[in-house]
């Protein structure tokens, strides 16, 4: 369907408008794998301080987005821009790689696969600031140290190696090391989902700090409907490469339009739920089931 040419307007004052020039723009964005479409001809915005989440069932595309908007992956049609730069073909030059570092940072699923295992939380730190920011090490120091302050780390766990480190400290040095690169823009692609409840909850509000403190805006890659409801304004729902519904998080969550929306959210378990056999299923079809998903 034809979706390309509607901005997501984004930022909290204003949910339904436009917010004037956006951090991160971008338009018909479209990535095929041989034949298979993983993302096809997708449009959205985010605001300077806007936070927009992207929800949808595994294989819908999420983690594809976040790699060409961070440049790990090239688009094959459609562009990126942040801050009015064009980020959509390869970086020409060390000092045109800096810049986008500077623009967008991303944190994984799993901090494990990657941080340095023989690499200390304060020394990957040190290396983004001194790529990024420069300064003597007694200045560089200095920051590894506010860094750590800010994700909650203190001087013992930053000298230790990832080994040492449980899931949700390796996963504030993640966290730090890249907002050491000052990014305008912080995406998150399921780095919550393997912390246990409590440290999630941490991190999360962790997350939440650092956005009033650094106005960092964030995309947000989560199955976790509950997570994307604390952290994020706006919302893009994906299915089978395709955005299928799209506006503020509240409104899609509370008031879905699009069958596909309505099924993701049915399918998450809520206090009291219990899994059921699939004969007793009468109202939630296996999500893959469904091939119209008309956003009206
Ligand atoms: N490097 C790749 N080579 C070939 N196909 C790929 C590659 N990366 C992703 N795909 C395919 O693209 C589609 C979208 O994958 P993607 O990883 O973006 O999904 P996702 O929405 O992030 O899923 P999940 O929720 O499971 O992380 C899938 O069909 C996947 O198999
Ligand atoms: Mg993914």
């Amino acid at each position: 369907m034809g979706e390309s040419a509607v901005p997501l307007a984004s930022g909290p004052s204003d949910p339904s408008g436009s917010t004037g020039e956006a951090l991160l723009s971008v338009r018909g964005l479209t990535k095929h794998f041989g034949t298979n479409v993983a993302v096809d001809d997708v449009s959205f915005d985010i605001a300077r301080g806007g936070s927009l989440a992207i929800v949808g069932e595994s294989g819908s595309g999420k983690t594809t987005i976040a790699k060409m908007v961070v440049g790990l992956l090239a688009p094959t049609s459609g562009t990126i821009t942040t801050c009015g730069h064009d980020r959509s073909t390869p970086a020409r030059g060390a000092a045109e790689r800096r810049r986008r570092g500077a623009e967008v940072q991303i944190v994984f699923q799993d901090p494990y696969s990657s941080l340095d295992p023989r690499q200390s939380g304060a020394s990957a730190i040190d290396e983004v600031l001194a790529l990024h920011r420069g300064g003597s090490s007694a200045d560089r120091a200095l920051r590894v140290a506010e860094l750590g302050d800010l994700v909650g780390l203190d001087d013992r766990q930053l000298r230790a190696l990832p080994k040492a480190l449980s899931g949700g400290q390796r996963q504030r040095v993640a966290i730090a090391r890249a907002l050491a690169a000052e990014p305008q823009l912080l995406i998150l692609d399921e780095s919550v989902a393997a912390l246990d409840v409590s440290i999630q909850a941490q991190v999360l509000n962790l997350l939440a700090d650092v956005r009033a403190d650094t106005g960092v805006s964030y995309l947000l890659i989560s199955h976790d409907l509950a997570v994307v409801r604390q952290i994020t304004d706006d919302v893009i729902v994906m299915h089978r490469g395709v955005v299928v519904e799209r506006g503020a998080t509240r409104d899609v969550l509370d008031h879905p339009q699009a069958a596909y929306t309505r099924l993701l959210r049915a399918s998450v378990p809520t206090p009291g739920w219990r899994p059921r056999r699939r004969s007793e299923w009468t109202d939630a079809p296996d999500l893959s089931d469904v091939s119209d998903v008309s956003a009206g």
